[in-house]
């Protein structure tokens, strides 16, 4: 099925954990604002981030940043259900992918966020119970209405991603994943080569396993190696590692620090050599056969 969704830039922004600094809309219209400078246009939300609050958040800032509509994308998600002050009478973390509750995510989510659209929407997580057939007919009413203009699954194994797209004639244009130098299985696991075979690009959380990349002698130092060849910083390689995948995955950064984003940025432009990448590799203790 051919996929036509196109992320406008290799990096989004992530607004799952905010600084205080940064849980005040203003405030955040202005980080947005330094982000977009930094060439990112893309923003990764959900509906529980910040205890169902940061959407909310993120919609009061949009409204104050300086750009149009059309020139960011805002990727939310769903079915994460955790003490959700919507359902009093409902307790206990699980995940729900029935027509009605992603109806009733979907809803809130375009009303926290105040944005006619929704340019990409993910099922946040697998739910073991999932009728594939509620969630095609729930997403498909919503991008027949023009409100979800895609839709996507986060943390999903490749082979429920191949049955959901049995069921569902809109492309799955994402598989939102964690992914870094410190959590290699989407190597080996078939997620990264199910998205070169349907022809979708990868969201990467935790791209940099929250700093602790950096902290690691091993990794930090083949990461400081490279940066002293290519006159840059270890957070635009282990930037350039993540991107030369041939998936050509997205990568969510998740940081509140406009310096580091800036550095991280600037691994968009660099192309390690394919020996460079197995080096960077081999950092992380992973054996070659
Ligand atoms: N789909 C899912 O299930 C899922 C799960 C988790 C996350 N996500 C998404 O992915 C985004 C990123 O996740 P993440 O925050 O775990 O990713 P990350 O980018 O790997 O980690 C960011 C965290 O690492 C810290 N950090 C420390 N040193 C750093 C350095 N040198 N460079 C960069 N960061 C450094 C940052 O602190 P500072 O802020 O001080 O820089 C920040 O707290 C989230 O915001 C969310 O949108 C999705």
């Amino acid at each position: 099925m051919n996929n036509n969704f196109k992320f406008k830039s290799r990096l989004a922004w992530g607004n799952w954990r905010l600084s205080d600094a940064l849980a005040n809309p203003k405030n955040m219209a202005q980080h947005i604002e330094s982000v977009f400078k930094s060439k990112i246009f893309v923003i990764d939300t959900a509906d529980i981030y910040g205890n169902y609050g940061n959407e909310e958040i993120l919609g009061n800032a949009l409204k104050d940043v300086n750009l149009p509509r059309e020139s960011y994308q805002v990727v939310t998600k769903g079915n994460i259900f955790k003490d959700n002050p919507s359902y009093p009478n409902i307790t206990g973390h699980h995940f729900d992918n029935s027509y009605q509750y992603l109806k009733n995510a979907i809803e809130r989510s375009l009303q926290k966020l105040q944005t006619p659209y929704i340019d990409l929407y993910l099922l946040h997580r697998l739910d073991y119970l999932m009728n594939p057939l509620e969630v095609a007919k729930v997403l498909k009413e919503y991008v027949n209405a023009g409100k979800i203009k895609a839709v996507g699954v986060s943390n999903f194994p490749a082979s429920t991603v191949r049955m959901l797209q049995k069921y569902l004639d809109i492309p799955i244009s994402t598989n939102q994943i964690e992914f870094s130098l410190k959590h290699l299985d989407p190597l080996d696991d078939g997620s990264l080569d199910l998205a070169i075979e349907n022809s979708f690009q990868p969201m990467l959380w935790s791209p940099y396993a929250r700093g602790d990349i950096f902290k690691d002698a091993n990794i930090n130092g083949i990461l400081e190696k490279y940066a002293a060849k290519y006159a840059t910083t270890p957070e635009a390689i282990a930037t350039a590692w993540l991107l030369k995948h041939p998936s050509l995955p997205v990568i969510v950064v998740g940081s509140n620090n406009l310096q580091r984003i800036q550095k991280i940025s600037a691994g968009v432009d660099i192309n390690l050599e394919n020996y460079e990448w197995y080096d960077i590799l081999k950092s992380t203790g992973k054996i070659l056969p």
